[in-house]
């Protein structure tokens, strides 16, 4: 190592005295009125000669870990899923959508032949699955090209803007995660079914299209589809199915997906073993009679960022949720079609927030997420792993900011009312108590006049409870 170090110095010396004169006179001319920066940028010129620049390496676990980070629950899996498909439906033109979630055994004829063909090529694949999830949709479909175009690169930027639900490279996640996976489709006349896999080397991952052929009226049909149309499977590492009541709450109420349950032009249907397919419809919550909206508000946010902020009252205090990627209560904060996550600020737990649900509308997370992306220091907004926004971001900490001022009077008017309430129950008592106080003494008067009687202490004790 010390050799090889000592050598490329030397060769880096070497090249650079070699090119001075070269490259210094263009940078001279340039920085005469600065006599300061001509030494810099001379040196810098020198110093990044693309001869000597080494090129970082990567080992395949890297990747591994990386994609581990975004696509192991189910609650990555299914928005992941659920947005490409509700995306590719709007890329299709179409006024109206169908995706299909389904939760199944594999087709063993697939399996048999995914387990042949990944141990000839000596994939580090998943070999053996028992479960897995499909999610059919009749958007505008893929096709060879269209799969090497968009998911044979990572980091390739997504063609529709506002259509996205998330933001990254969600598939290859899930996927990778998973072990590998596979995307069949429909689109231009022509069918395509392509299988992504870890790779042998240190590639982040692999791919090979098996069938890239013409496509006929028994692709589409396969499919389940008119025209066009996509089906993306995902291997599980499930060894059993928990019962279908789980599944169904989860995707039922995962906060991701609230956009696309809550538009009418999409259907999604949900199968698991053993039953008919469901609708899906958005969990609903049943308003408070007479104080259903609390606040309707554009605020400022930061120079040139402004939120819309809803707030609503339920009926019922609404329950708690172990999870915050299911969570009914809260603000759901969205950009364009994505839902990123529910927040109360600083008054989660907070007893005054126990009713209050609603959204946080703010476009600029979007734009920021972009511009995040292709800067030097891309901080970005939306967590990589897709969970919810960047704590750290300061638009996301004025943004709280923002949800928390629009909060505070909410919140405390909320604990106001619900003191008030206890205050009435504490006169309530009082005057409960003094009745049995009336009514002890009237015992005890008795108990004098009629000494021995039994039903002086049955008395006394009702009055006391
Ligand atoms: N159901 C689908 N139908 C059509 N194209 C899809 C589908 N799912 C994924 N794709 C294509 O693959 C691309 C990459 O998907 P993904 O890795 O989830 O990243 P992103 O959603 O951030 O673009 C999408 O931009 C889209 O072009
Ligand atoms: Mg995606």
């Amino acid at each position: 190592m010390a050799g090889g170090a000592a050598r490329s110095t030397s060769s880096f010396l070497l090249k650079r005295s070699g090119r001075v004169g070269r490259v210094f006179e263009s940078q001279a001319v340039r920085s005469e009125r600065a006599p300061g920066h001509r030494v810099r940028s001379l040196a810098l010129t020198a110093l990044l000669d693309p001869s000597v620049i080494h090129r970082g390496r990567v080992h395949a676990r890297h990747f591994r870990e990386n994609f581990a980070q975004g696509g192991i629950d189910l609650v990555q899996i299914v928005p992941e899923l659920v947005t490409n498909a509700d995306a590719a439906i709007a890329a299709a033109g179409r006024r109206a959508g169908r995706i299909l979630l389904a939760f199944e055994a594999p087709d063993p004829h697939f399996l048999a032949r995914w387990h042949e063909e990944l141990r000839r090529v000596r994939a580090p694949a998943i070999a053996d699955w028992r479960y897995e999830l499909r999610c059919t949709d009749d958007g505008v479909g893929v096709n060879a090209s269209t799969v090497d175009a968009r998911l044979g690169a990572l980091g390739v930027a997504p063609d529709h803007a506002d259509q996205r639900g998330l933001f990254g490279r969600g598939l290859r996640d899930i996927w990778l995660a998973q072990g590998g996976g596979r995307i069949e489709g429909v689109r231009d006349g022509r069918a395509v079914e392509s299988w992504f896999f870890p790779a042998a080397g240190d590639a982040p991952y692999a791919f090979a299209h098996v069938v890239d052929e013409p496509a006929s009226a028994a692709h589409a049909r396969a499919l389940g589809v008119d025209e066009s149309g996509t089906r993306v499977t995902v291997p599980l590492a499930l060894r059993t199915l928990p019962i279908n009541a789980r599944p169904r709450r989860l995707v039922a109420q995962l906060i991701q997906i609230r956009p696309v349950l809550a538009d009418p032009q999409r259907e999604l249907w949900l199968e698991l073993p053993g039953d008919a397919p469901t609708l899906i419809t958005e969990p609903s919550i049943e308003p408070d009679a007479e104080r259903a909206l609390l606040l309707d508000e554009e605020v400022a946010v930061q120079p040139g960022v402004t939120a819309r902020i809803v707030v609503r009252r339920a009926a019922d205090p609404i329950p708690l949720s172990p999870s915050r990627a299911t969570r009914l209560g809260g603000l759901l904060i969205l950009s364009g079609r994505a839902a990123h996550e529910t927040t109360l600020g600083s008054y989660e737990g907070a007893p005054g927030a126990r009713h209050l649900y609603g959204e946080v509308r703010c476009e600029a997370i979007e734009v920021l997420q972009r511009r995040a992306l292709n800067s030097p220091r891309p901080q970005v907004v939306v967590r990589v792993d897709r969970s919810g926004l960047n704590e750290h971001h300061p638009m996301v900490q004025r943004l709280r900011a923002a949800v928390d001022r629009a909060l505070a009077p909410i919140v405390a008017d909320e604990e106001r009312r619900a003191s008030a309430h206890v205050v009435r129950t504490g006169r309530a008592l009082r005057v409960r108590d003094e009745v049995g106080v009336r009514a002890l003494n009237d015992a005890l008067r008795s108990a004098f006049d009629a000494p021995g009687s039994a039903r002086v202490q049955y008395q006394e004790t009702r009055a006391r409870g």
